[in-house]
């Protein structure tokens, strides 16, 4: 039997190993050229700690000093000891540099690019790389004449892969998708990146997001209504500027029949709105929502609304390891090929 593990770097790149019932996790991983720290290789140094975000192992045996019984119950283990039971996604304690991982590129072809609205522009492809729902990946148009990171609003393991993409105006993607991209032009992706990506589901969720900030959203909709939500309470508030511009709502209303503790409001910003609920999303936030801060809160969108969301819902004495956020930010220069 074999399974899927996802290597999470501390600079936010993460590679997909394979890995059998009876391999340890670091011989797995160095199979496959990915050398996570490793010194004793036998449970007595400590080196090759990581940390398990999700999925079950067996420990193996090692000493106390190098995995201490507190450690372990946290959710640390030892590479060269445990053995992977089910699909599992790992933090590795170093940088994907330090482990030599090489840059992984996928070429893709595009199969559709729809303009959802004068802002908004869904664009498919094919083929899907690995990636871990919310995360995101640097998608280079044909001639390198632009770089730029959009996240997977598509599934893992779904056919196609698809994005929800800003329309902005004079931006070099933008008016590459808008103009001149058609079905069969070829596009890098290289990737997956970041540390936005759905926890285990321990407590109830909250997703704040403002604008194309939905997108990694729907992924991780996407996952939980395919592998099950349990029963935890789901909700989202999704708001825009521009009425014209809240796209999706059909999908998120269809996701809302497949997740059962699933509630959705959408909010609209813009002078003049004509939807029912207007202003920002932390206008719509009942306390009860913040469940005494026991919930795990997903921010994405502009920085503006993210950073304000955040200071927002840390005065409900949310712990900051259950807030994840991603700033949608322009690109920097040295992405503006
Ligand atoms: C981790 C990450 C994930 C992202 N995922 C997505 C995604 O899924 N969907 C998505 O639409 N965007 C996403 N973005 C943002 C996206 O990469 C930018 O919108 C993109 O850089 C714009 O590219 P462009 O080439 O069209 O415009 P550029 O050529 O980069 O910009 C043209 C001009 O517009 C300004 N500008 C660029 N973006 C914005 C903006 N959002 N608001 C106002 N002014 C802007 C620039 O400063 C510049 O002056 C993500 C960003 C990051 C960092
Ligand atoms: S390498 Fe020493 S404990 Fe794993």
């Amino acid at each position: 039997m074999s399974y899927k593990i996802a290597l999470n770097f501390e600079d936010g790149i993460t590679r997909f190993i394979d890995a059998t019932e009876s391999e340890s996790i670091a011989d797995a991983a160095y199979r496959q050229g990915i050398n996570v720290p490793l010194d004793c290789t036998n449970g007595v140094c400590g080196t090759c700690k990581a940390f398990r975000q999700s999925g079950a192992f067996d420990a193996g045996s090692y000493i106390e000093d190098a995995l201490s019984d507190a450690e372990a119950a946290e959710g640390y283990f030892l590479c060269c000891q445990a053995k992977a039971k089910t699909d599992m996604v790992i933090d590795i304690l170093a940088c994907s540099g330090a482990c030599k991982v090489k840059p992984k590129e996928t070429m893709a072809e595009i199969l559709k690019v729809e303009a959802l609205s004068a802002h908004r522009i869904r664009l498919s492809l094919k083929p899907h790389p690995m990636f871990l729902p919310g995360q995101y990946v640097n998608v280079t148009a044909p001639n390198g004449t632009a770089k730029r990171p959009y996240s997977f609003t598509s599934t893992p393991g779904a056919d196609v892969a698809t994005f929800l993409i800003r329309n902005v105006p004079g931006g070099k993607m933008s008016g590459y998708l808008e103009a001149k991209a058609k079905t069969g032009d070829r596009l890098v992706l290289d990737g997956p990146f970041g540390s936005f990506y759905l926890r285990a589901l321990r407590r109830p969720i909250l997703f704040l997001v403002g604008g194309t900030g939905v997108g990694p959203i729907l992924s991780m909709l996407e996952y939980l209504a395919a592998w099950g939500a349990n029963d935890q309470p789901v909700r989202l508030v999704y708001g825009v500027r521009d009425d014209a511009d809240l796209v999706e709502v059909d999908r998120i209303e269809a996701l809302r029949t497949r997740i059962p503790n699933f509630t959705y409001d959408t909010t609209c910003s813009g002078r003049g709105s004509r939807h029912p609920l207007t202003g920002q999303v932390t206008d719509h936030l009942s306390a009860s929502v913040l469940n005494n801060g026991n919930v795990d809160v997903y921010l994405c969108g502009p920085p503006e609304m993210v950073e304000s969301g955040r200071q927002h819902v840390a005065k409900f004495g949310l712990l900051p390891t259950n807030i994840h956020f991603e700033k949608f930010a322009a690109a920097s220069e040295p992405f503006a090929i």
